[in-house]
């Protein structure tokens, strides 16, 4: 293509030596487009500007040849100035392109830290949704196993008091005996209808509101929920501090704390202990788990608060728990915060301003 407008160029710059003016350098400018159009790199056109270059102005009389090379650059420029302007739209297509690619990247952060809570989401709302099932058809039988108990007791001292005849000695033992495993069995079926409390407070499916809550009942049901993988290895303490009505979003606030206490638990290997404290610092709310337990190390603290990032068998964990502790923590406006305990262990804390109310409800 430089050939077939090496001759054209020569005529074109020629023309314009003669009469230089705008209508020849128009043409100088028809010619860079056609040279773009033809794809021709500057290179190319800068051997086309140096083979005229040579012929003009090197014969051309020496008194002519300062004004001929003016010319003739004014007229390479003019052919230069469509590149010009593809370079201009390149660099403000480059800047749309690297601005677009940012919100890309934010977007796909955002989806996919809704796609994690959708996950925990579901895990949990499962999980609940079983606590709640269970605990409502356990509620129902235990309503009457409780109120039979109390009608058998009552019975039972009617017929010890109605007989009139001494009771003998066996029948005395017996009576004692049916006393004994009926007070027995209601103290096992008070026992039945507080976990049942509990269950239900753990659940609370209903509430994906803010509500005004007790953080100690909270606690209290997360740790019936894993008290089976504590027993006689983990000594759980709990520190509650003031004011224990806090408003937050109950359900999640269970998972988050759920989540820590899971952590603290997976963290010991044989026996250990976890201490559980919660209450007022200042303007903020503040729920911390300590454990005793291996610890994060520091080359990994950063990264344990991402998404899937687990460093439990495969089938264990799914890396989503701190994730998802953090979301609820934001969505309180706070922060979830892991650092290295005394005893070597880690000390998760969850911190979030108190509300309005709450802080005026506890001054
Ligand atoms: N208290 C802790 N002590 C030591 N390591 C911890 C503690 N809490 C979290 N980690 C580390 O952080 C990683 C990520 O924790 P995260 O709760 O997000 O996921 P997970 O526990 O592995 O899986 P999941 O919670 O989904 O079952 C864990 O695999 C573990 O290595
Ligand atoms: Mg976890």
């Amino acid at each position: 293509m430089s050939d077939s407008l090496a001759p054209e160029y020569l005529t074109a710059l020629s023309d314009h030596l003669r009469q230089e003016n705008e209508g020849s350098l128009s043409r100088a400018y028809e010619l860079g487009r056609a040279a773009l159009a033809a794809e021709l790199g500057i290179l190319d056109t800068l051997s086309l500007y140096e083979a005229a270059f040579r012929q003009l102005v090197l014969s051309a009389p020496s008194s002519e040849q300062p004004r001929v090379a003016d010319a003739v650059i004014n007229f390479f420029r003019e052919l230069l100035s469509p590149y010009e302007m593809t370079f201009r739209g390149y660099r403000d297509a480059n800047i749309e392109l690297r601005r677009l690619n940012l919100e890309l990247i934010r977007t796909n952060a955002e989806l996919q830290a809704k796609q994690v809570q959708l996950i925990q989401s579901a895990k949990m709302a499962s999980l609940g949704e079983l606590v709640a099932g269970i605990a409502h058809e356990i509620n129902n039988p235990l309503a009457y196993v409780l109120s039979h108990l109390k009608t058998t007791s009552a019975s039972l001292a009617r017929l010890e008091a109605t007989g009139g005849v001494e009771p003998s000695s066996e029948q005395h033992e017996l009576l004692e005996r049916a006393r004994d495993r009926i007070a027995h069995s209601q103290s096992g079926a008070e026992r039945i209808r507080e976990l049942v409390l509990k269950l239900r407070t753990f659940s609370r499916l209903d509430e994906g509101e803010r509500k005004t809550v007790s953080v100690r009942e909270s606690i209290l049901s997360v740790l019936t929920i894993l008290e089976h993988r504590c027993k006689e290895r983990i000594e759980v303490r709990t520190t509650f501090g003031e004011p224990d009505l806090v408003e937050c979003f109950p359900s999640l606030l269970n998972q988050a704390i759920m989540n820590l206490v899971a952590n603290a638990i997976d963290a010991i290997e044989g026996t250990g202990t976890i201490s559980i404290a919660a209450g007022r610092h200042g303007a903020s709310y503040e729920i911390s788990v300590t454990d005793s337990g291996r610890g994060i190390p520091e080359n990994l603290r950063e990264r344990v608060l991402e998404p899937f990032f687990t460093t439990k068998p495969i089938g264990q964990g799914t890396g989503l728990g701190l994730s998802i502790t953090h979301s609820i923590a934001q969505k309180h406006g706070g922060t979830v915060e892991l650092a290295a305990s005394e005893a070597g262990g880690t000390v998760a804390t969850i911190r979030f301003p108190l509300s309005e109310t709450t802080l005026v409800r506890s001054e």
